[in-house]
């Protein structure tokens, strides 16, 4: 008897896995951008153009489809022509983000964070200062990096190495208004976004503008009546989470337990936020949800140690349920950017020196890539529970009683005459026999990639880099149905050839 069974329906699309759900998050704090991507060209540790060779060729390997910079809280406060020119000429000035005052020398600004994308093959999405800034130095800002005439900022564009336009498609306006981006009511924010917005698509008509939303009806409701009629500058809503769940490595069986919660968490942000944009669109525009900040903010990551922690193999496992969620909600997603890309918050590489390492959730992201770019299929899981706190966030404390917490996560796709399902145990020590069953397909042999290591609260490091890491197997489906063991505490996917 399988402990658990899913059901893969492929005669039922939900719809396409845009690429961008699998993006990231570059913010000038702590060792994130500096010290971590961007050493500067006349660093000792070997670079490219200023950037951490070894960060760049982990970051090609795995795939960045889409990059935020430079903030979070950094934006509504960076200038951006303090990130233009020669790099000795360019002004010494506050870095502040988080609580966290530094002298930031503005060496990785607007040319070479827009080298970096190209040479990881992700979009850059910029986002801008709302908060302290103005919509002329915004304006500026896009006609800088995209426009065609032979004007002077364009010109200058040219002189400073880059003649071309830089196509940057992708523009916040503004980051979390309603806290450190100027405590703004939801109305105000409204309004300056739509000011904002004017003029920016002024500056360039083809430009996605992406409006700061919040984990709260309240706000989102708000900004979007207040932009009712106006939506045609509104291509998305950003959504924000952390969570959070005791000690990021000492963490108690529970503990383990309760951040498994993360996927429902955000599924009812999506929910909430997506009743609100459909009730205001009325089926007038499709305006998409960006989930451009998530992941796991444990209380050693405080601002005394730059917002690092350590990351273990459960916020890998706990981030597959939030990419299940994401992937079952491809239709309203529009995006999603994992905090931060290196050595602040949930991680994808950690820098110690010169050394480098891949943490649980790198991986994580590895094993799921074969979702990009293909179609969302539904699964149906009946599974075991188990009871599970609720599931405090970095705003909130959890303030009632959580229903059971299933055990398996899961999400499927089709591509290029595969299929690819993906699927977590979240047992805290016991593996899980899962019979899968396939309506409206035949699948034949692939292979199947699993993520797991040692401990629910093992990490990589310089010591051991390879502790959770994936192995590849091979395996067979006879048609219709296939079992996996999933190890516990495990994330695994399977690619099949299906006709
Ligand atoms: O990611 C760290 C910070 O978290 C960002 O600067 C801010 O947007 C969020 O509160």
């Amino acid at each position: 008897m399988p402990d658990a069974r899913l059901t893969l329906m492929a005669d039922e699309p939900i719809g396409t896995i845009s690429p961008l759900l699998h993006g990231h998050f570059a913010e000038h704090i702590g060792r994130c951008c500096n010290e971590g991507l961007w050493v500067g060209p006349d660093s000792s540790l070997p670079n490219i153009g200023g950037f951490r060779s070894d960060a760049l060729a982990a970051l090609k390997a795995l795939g960045i489809p889409i990059l935020r910079w430079p903030g979070g809280c950094y934006a509504d406060s960076y200038h951006w022509r303090d990130g233009i020119g020669p790099l000795p000429s360019r002004p010494r000035t506050l870095g502040e983000s988080c609580g966290l005052r530094v002298v930031e020398d503005n060496g990785l600004g607007t040319h070479e964070f827009i080298q970096l994308c190209r040479q990881i093959g992700a979009a850059p999405y910029l986002a801008g200062n709302l908060g302290s800034g103005s919509p002329q130095e915004m304006m500026d800002w896009v006609h800088y990096c995209n426009g065609e005439l032979d004007t002077s900022l364009v010109r200058e564009r040219a002189a400073n190495g880059h003649p071309e336009p830089m196509n940057v498609r992708y523009w916040g306006v503004g980051n979390e208004n309603w806290g450190c981006g100027g405590h703004y009511e939801p109305t105000d924010y409204a309004k300056e976004f739509r000011r904002f917005a004017t003029f920016l698509r002024m500056a360039d008509p083809t430009i996605e503008l992406i409006a700061c939303g919040h984990n709260t009806r309240d706000w989102n409701l708000k900004v979007v009546e207040t932009l009712r009629h106006h939506l045609s500058y509104l291509d998305h809503l950003s959504v924000h989470q952390y969570y959070t769940a005791g000690p990021a490595a000492e963490f108690t069986e529970s503990q383990y337990y309760q951040i498994m919660r993360a996927g429902a968490l955000v599924e009812e942000d999506i929910r909430f936020t997506d009743e609100i944009l459909r009730f205001f669109t009325a089926g007038r525009r499709f305006v998409g949800i960006a989930f451009d900040e998530w992941g796991v903010w444990h209380p050693e990551a405080a601002l005394g140690c730059g917002y690092e922690a350590p990351n273990t193999l459960r916020d890998a496992v706990a981030a597959a349920g939030v990419l299940d969620v994401f992937h079952r909600w491809c239709h309203r997603v529009t995006m999603a950017n994992l905090a931060q890309i290196i050595n602040v918050l949930q991680c994808l590489i950690q820098t110690e020196g010169e050394a480098m390492w891949l943490t649980p959730t790198y991986h994580l992201f590895a094993l799921y890539r074969a979702h990009r770019g293909a179609e969302a299929l539904r699964v149906d899981l009946e599974c075991p529970t188990v009871e599970a706190p609720a599931l405090g966030t970095l705003w909130e404390a959890p303030h009632s009683a959580a229903p059971p917490l299933p055990l398996l996560s899961a999400s499927a796709s089709r591509k290029d005459g595969q299929v690819a399902v993906s699927l977590s145990n979240r047992h805290y020590n016991q593996p899980l026999e899962v019979a899968i069953s396939v309506r409206g397909l035949r699948l034949g042999a692939g292979t199947l990639l699993t993520l797991t290591g040692d401990a629910p609260n093992a990490v990589n490091s310089v010591e051991a880099p390879e502790r959770v890491r994936i192995t590849e197997t091979a395996l067979s489906a006879d048609g219709a149905t296939f079992t996996f063991q999933v190890p516990p505490c495990a994330v695994q996917t399977a690619v099949l050839a299906a006709g």
